[in-house]
């Protein structure tokens, strides 16, 4: 059986629904040669195919309740809470993703998240790191096209990502392809100001190209951004403020390790607000607004599946597509290199940590992070990768006082000061760090913990 995976049902690029029906049809795609081709086929058999559309699903909350409490199930109640379980009815799975900042698309993220449950609850060692055993005697082999404008930084990285994802999901056989869709936003739209038929014309252009699809009133949108090129950004161009933001982007909030992270870089830094940013509800125009009233942005995260959660994926695409709607509706005016000049004095930065002992899975979600930073001018300073992240954030004692977290202090406070006396003139690198325990006593550690829960959930399922 072969499940095909697909962003959502309507059509959001052409391109994206003829690459469904070749897909279906077994038909080849050649949509530069000739995209009616692609329409014509034959002898179709769907019997062995399913469709899923990765649209109205919830974000992973990080609860791990796939893994104890109804193992190999997700308690969020949408379409998506038996996925995990259900893949072991396929023997081939096809994703087609939009291709952005290297990775998948949030709403095909949101989807691969939600899957974790397929792995099992316990961890194993495997080569020189911990994993997740695996819950079933089943594996499937993977396909994954990727759509956008691809170029080869993207490209690398998304070749990387996909390799890092079979690793984590038992997955041995797998293809990657991509298809560079060019780029519309090149070709300029002449506005005459007069014209309300253009100025309809306009906003649907900024609209399709910018694929702010999930703005409801697309026209609210474009008066909040011009009224912050005339006012905000343009009456102030220096209103670079000494500020930092923390943003605890972890979808388990209050109860995330990432917000120990951000605390401690609060409470050491001057001048700095520390927010969270819930699963449930993504930045709004003014939130990106306010967000660029700093000098500094720090995101902090954990990792899942080998990239940063979905609902922090969505929330930089947001901002990645205000900013380059922005500068485009700005392109005809004087201001626009200020206006850039104003997004590139935005200093970016960092903190994920993640569940496996190595800091460096996280390399590629921090990529991502350069890539949107670059992608949107805003300028990307570096990032930390903290391995076993939960070790140093669970402690009951203050663990920055021992020598073995020495590391893991020491990449904070050089952190901070990248942040308190950034120079433009410096060269600043990502630090990862390792977690402190030996693999086979952290692996046993795990293993405790998830017996406890998992007896703790049987006997209240039992009560
Ligand atoms: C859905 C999900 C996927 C995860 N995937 C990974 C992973 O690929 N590699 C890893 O080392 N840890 C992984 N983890 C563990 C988290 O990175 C780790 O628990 C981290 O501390 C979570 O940070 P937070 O509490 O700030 O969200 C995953 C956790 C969840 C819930």
């Amino acid at each position: 059986m072969e499940l095909l995976i697909l962003e959502n049902e309507c059509k959001k690029h052409l391109y994206c629904d003829l690459l469904k029906e070749s897909i279906l049809y077994d038909s080849k795609y050649d949509f530069d040669a000739n995209i009616e081709a692609t329409k014509h086929y034959n002898n179709a058999n769907l019997n062995n195919k399913t469709i899923i559309y990765a649209e109205n699903i919830l974000p992973c909350t990080g609860c791990v309740s796939c893994w104890f409490r109804t193992p190999g199930k997700c308690i969020l109640n949408d379409k998506a809470n038996s996925y995990a379980s259900n893949l072991t009815k396929y023997d081939k799975v096809t994703i087609v993703s939009e291709l952005k900042f290297g990775t998948f698309s949030f709403p095909i993220k949101r989807l691969i998240d939600r899957c974790v449950g397929y792995l099992g609850t316990f961890m194993d060692i495997v080569g020189d790191d911990i994993r997740h055993e695996k819950r079933y005697e089943h594996s499937f082999s993977l396909d994954i096209i990727f759509y956008g404008q691809v170029k080869d930084k993207e490209m690398q990285i998304a070749k990387e990502q996909v390799k890092a994802m079979c690793k984590n999901y038992y997955i041995k056989d797998y293809k990657i392809e991509f298809l560079n869709i060019k780029n519309q936003v090149n070709k300029h739209f002449v506005v005459n100001k007069n014209s309300e038929l253009d100025e309809m014309n306009y906003i649907n252009f900024i609209y399709n190209n910018f694929f702010l699809n999930d703005y409801n009133n697309i026209k609210e949108y474009l008066s909040i951004s011009r009224n912050f090129l005339a006012n905000t950004f343009d009456n102030d161009p220096i209103c670079i403020q000494e500020k930092t933001l923390i943003i605890n982007a972890s979808p388990r909030a209050n109860n995330a390790v990432s917000k120990f992270y951000a605390k401690y870089l609060k409470d050491k830094i001057k001048n700095s607000n520390l927010i969270n940013w819930s699963f449930d509800k993504c930045i709004s125009v003014e939130e990106i607004i306010e967000l660029l009233g700093y000098k500094s942005i720090i995101f902090c995260y954990g990792l899942y599946v080998d990239n940063m959660p979905s609902n922090l994926l969505e929330n930089i695409n947001r901002i990645n597509a205000f900013i380059n709607s922005c500068i485009y509706i700005n392109s005809s005016q004087k201001n626009n290199e200020e206006l850039i000049s104003y997004l590139k004095s935005k200093n970016i930065y960092a903190v994920a940590n993640n569940g496996l002992k190595h800091g460096k899975e996280n390399e590629l979600s921090l990529l991502s992070m350069e890539l949107f930073s670059n992608n949107s001018n805003l300028n990307w300073v570096m990032g930390l990768g903290i391995g076993a992240g939960p070790l140093y954030a669970n402690s009951k004692e203050n663990i920055f006082d021992k020598d073995y977290a020495l590391p893991v202090k020491e990449a904070l406070n050089t952190l901070q000061k990248a942040i308190c006396s950034y120079n433009i003139k410096e060269n600043y690198n990502n630090i990862y760090t390792d977690g402190y325990i030996e693999l086979n006593e952290y692996k046993e550690m795990l293993n405790k913990i998830w017996k406890i829960q998992l007896s703790k959930s049987i006997n209240n399922t039992k009560k």
